[in-house]
């Protein structure tokens, strides 16, 4: 089998979707690779890297469409709109594109993509299960983001984040709150207490409190019925318009009382929940500084706008939307072993394997046999579930072997 792996074309986007470094492992598995020139050198993964591990090198994107049984890529499809038409004109039936896709803030470009016959593996559909951890895209590059979030907060805050006994005077701890304590917000709590912070972390989830507690962070309780806030696959559910309303009010007090607050709350595949009015803004002290990670998505803050800065009565609000770009060789290390994972399990004496019944490939097959396959996004998408291929017959076996459910070879 061949992976092929491009150079990414998201404007700004620096990671890589595979590393030298993992290249052996899969050679092992019979899984070869094949990089366009230049893919990891805003990494810090150069060609020669990738040679020594055995890579062949491509001079276009083009190539390797033509070569590729499997594309690899960091963004695809509608994480990277504008190399979607090209593409889509290059995939070839049963082609594999695996990637982080935005598939349920665009679901029509899943069903295009199944309409031209390409397979895909969103990766933000592999399942939170034990079995699927390594496999994890979204974590991983949230703790990026949790990390780099605090750094950025800390470099604008005219603060100093440790509490310090100098010769010139005591320098109060800066008091950082996050909110939504999930894999960003964990990272961002253990990252602001290393710097010296003193961390309080808010999440509607109490299972969350002994985790933030274990990192050094207080809990704040507010006085909100927050039911059956979690779903099954562990996410945050949507609440209510006048819960968040309600939660707004609560917190407002902790927010102006904190010199910087990280917000990374997320409900999946729907609009961040707005968290912190313009009003909670103006009652924080000028210099205080809000680094809202959700901003790709509508906000957590009232007003944070996508990439930009905006200043509003002194507090300065930040809205980064690819955080990990900024640490991208760490970032594409990460991702890198999150997708080589994938590939190892979906690879069989050197072919790919895929099993349908499994709960991984079938959460994460968004795409396939020129279907939308993926049940959430044939939801969204407004398309009757699939109805599941029955099995074949001893007799229709042996004539119509191509059919065969889970025959993707
Ligand atoms: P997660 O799902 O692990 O955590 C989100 C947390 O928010 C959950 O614990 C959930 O219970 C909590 N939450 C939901 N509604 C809440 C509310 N009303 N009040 C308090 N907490 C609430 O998500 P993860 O992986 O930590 O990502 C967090 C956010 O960071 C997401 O919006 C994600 O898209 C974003 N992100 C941003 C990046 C960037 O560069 N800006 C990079 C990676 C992730």
């Amino acid at each position: 089998m061949l992976v092929a792996v491009p150079k990414e074309t998201f404007p700004g986007e620096r990671r890589v979707c595979l590393i030298p470094a993992d290249l052996p492992r899969l050679a092992k598995a019979g899984i070869e690779v094949l990089v366009e020139r230049g893919a990891g050198v805003a990494a810090g993964f150069p060609d020669a890297l990738y040679e020594d591990k055995g890579a062949k090198l491509a001079d276009s994107r083009e190539e390797l469409w033509s070569c590729g049984d499997v594309i690899a890529t960091v963004r695809t499809l509608g994480a990277s709109p504008e190399c979607m038409e090209a593409d889509l004109k290059c995939v070839r039936p049963g082609q594999l594109l695996v990637g982080s896709c935005d598939p349920l803030g665009h679901p029509e470009c899943v069903a295009q993509w199944a309409e031209a016959q390409g397979s895909l593996f969103a990766l933000e559909l592999i399942p939170r299960i034990t079995r699927a951890q390594s496999m994890d895209v979204l974590s991983s590059m949230a703790t990026v983001a949790g990390y780099r979030a605090v750094l950025q907060a800390a470099i604008a805050s005219p603060r100093m984040f440790p509490m310090m006994m100098t010769a010139a005077g005591t320098l109060s701890a800066a008091r950082v709150f996050v909110i939504g304590a999930g894999v960003a917000g964990l990272q961002a709590i253990a990252t602001s207490r290393r710097l010296g912070a003193v961390v309080h972390a808010y999440d509607l989830r109490p299972d969350c409190r002994e985790q933030v507690e274990s990192l050094g962070g207080k809990f704040v309780v507010l006085e909100l019925e927050t039911g059956e806030s979690q779903d099954q696959g562990g996410y945050a559910k949507a609440m209510g318009e006048d819960f968040y309303q309600r939660q707004q009010q609560l917190m407002a007090e902790v927010v102006a009382e904190s010199d910087v607050v990280i917000t990374t709350a997320a409900v999946p595949g729907r609009p961040s929940p707005r968290l912190i009015s313009k009003e909670a803004v103006e009652g924080m002290a000028p210099g205080s500084v809000i680094v809202d990670l959700a901003a790709e998505r509508g906000g957590n803050c009232e007003l944070s706008q996508p990439d930009q800065r905006v200043e509003h009565h002194g507090v300065v609000i930040f809205g980064p939307t690819n955080l990990p770009s900024e640490a991208p060789t760490h970032a594409s290390q990460m991702y890198s072993r999150n997708v080589m994972t994938l590939l190892l399990h979906v690879t069989k004496d050197g072919k790919l394997t895929l099993d349908l019944e499994d709960s991984i490939v079938k959460d994460t097959l968004a795409a396939h046999d020129g279907q939308v396959h993926n049940a959430r996004l044939r939801d969204l998408l407004n398309l009757p579930p699939l109805v599941p291929v029955a099995a074949p017959t001893a007799s229709e076996a042996t004539t119509d072997e191509g059919s065969q459910p889970g025959n993707n070879g």
